[in-house]
């Protein structure tokens, strides 16, 4: 109860966003530098949007800016990699088939990908006044369950969400399970990365260790950090729009279920994560976080870092390093996935 208000109140004024840029799809294909380094394929499809330095490989001590040749965000100065698992819809007749994306509110000419969002204060407070430090050269993270198949699984991760849009721009109520009903304008995944770092490791063996979310409460409701994660971060959110509303009734299970599956199988929804590997340019975040920003063109002001149109984003693409088919109507999940929906 507690938690759906404090939600319902982090969202209830989406436009008055700090730093809240978007990121075009820079490539869909099972590559994975964080969770499976070097695997060519790696387990499951992800969508991946940031600077086209982005491999199969990638070295911490690798200077990304300089590696890469474009971005797929706005600012000009963001070369990291943000990703996410993706959609598949499950028709009746029990082949799979890529959901589609699509830009954001304001970002409709967005090439899918996804809302990044940074705040050092929650996003409900207008005037973003807490000191925070900006991640390092090497910061990466994941959040999320690839395992989680109940309830109790996906609570450590409650932070990450469904939300089932009638409207373009609904984003409340917010659930931890896949949509069962038909959402007229699609369905949104929010991922709220964890806000509280170890201050010593830039990076874990399982990628979550050297983060927390706060000890109780939420970022949203000023939660403390616990006294082994002390350093408290800006919050990274994305937020990915799928456009579920391309399937036709006849391709629907005909019990009312849910015909939503993740890359990976997972069909109830638990299971929702997200990567993300720090790539931004010298101080350039560091200079968004001290700054009084608000909307995108606000910012760029106040930091005097430029933004690329979104036509500029779209192009910024890459060729999949894996040749598969990861969008046509599939008899198993790219990876041999089969939906599934938990254990007893
Ligand atoms: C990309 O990663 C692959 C596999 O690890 C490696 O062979 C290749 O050299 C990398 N490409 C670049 C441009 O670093
Ligand atoms: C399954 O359903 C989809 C969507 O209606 C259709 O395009 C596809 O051809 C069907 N496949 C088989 C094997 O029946
Ligand atoms: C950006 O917006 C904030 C809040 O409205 C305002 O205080 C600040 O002066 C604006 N900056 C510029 C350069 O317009």
């Amino acid at each position: 109860m507690k938690l759906t208000t404090v939600l319902a109140l982090a969202l209830a004024t989406p436009g008055s966003a700090l730093v809240r840029f978007h990121c075009s799809q820079l490539v869909v294909e099972r590559l994975d530098p964080l969770v499976n380094p070097g695997m060519v394929p790696s387990a499951h499809v992800h969508q991946i949007v940031g600077g086209n330095a982005f491999n199969a490989t990638m070295d911490p001590k690798a200077d990304l800016p300089a590696e890469s040749t474009c971005t797929s965000c706005q600012f000009e100065d963001d070369f990291s990699n943000y990703w996410t698992a993706v959609l598949y819809f499950k028709s009746r007749n029990g082949t799979y088939k890529r959901v589609p994306q699509l830009g954001n509110n304001q970002f409709e000419k967005a090439n899918g990908g996804l809302t990044i969002y940074y705040m050092q204060d929650p996003i409900y407070e207008s005037k973003q006044t807490s000191k925070v430090k900006a991640f390092q050269p090497g910061f990466r993270m994941f959040t999320g369950s690839v395992t989680a198949r109940t309830l109790p699984e996906a609570l450590p991760f409650r932070q990450l969400t469904y939300v089932c849009m009638d409207s373009w721009t609904q984003r409340s109520p917010e659930t931890i399970a896949f949509p069962t009903r038909k959402c007229k304008s699609g369905i949104m995944t929010s991922i709220r990365f964890p806000t509280c770092w170890d201050g010593k490791n830039l990076d874990s063996p399982d990628h979550i260790a050297h983060m927390s979310y706060p000890e109780t409460g939420t970022f949203e409701s000023g939660g403390p950090c616990p006294t082994t994660h002390p350093v408290r971060v800006a919050q990274v959110m994305y937020e990915v729009i799928w456009d579920t509303t391309v399937f036709k009734d006849e391709e629907w299970p005909v019990d009312g279920s849910s015909p939503f599956v993740w890359s990976f199988g997972d069909g109830t929804g638990y299971a929702n994560h997200g990567d993300y590997l720090f790539g931004w340019k010298g101080d350039a975040l560091q200079k968004i976080l001290d700054a009084n920003c608000h909307f995108m063109t606000n910012c760029s002001k106040e930091t005097g870092l430029k933004l690329q149109s979104i036509d500029a984003m779209n192009r910024c693409m890459q060729r999949p390093k894996v040749e598969e088919d990861v969008n046509g109507w599939l008899n198993a999940l790219p990876g041999g996935y089969h939906a599934e929906y938990g254990h007893a």
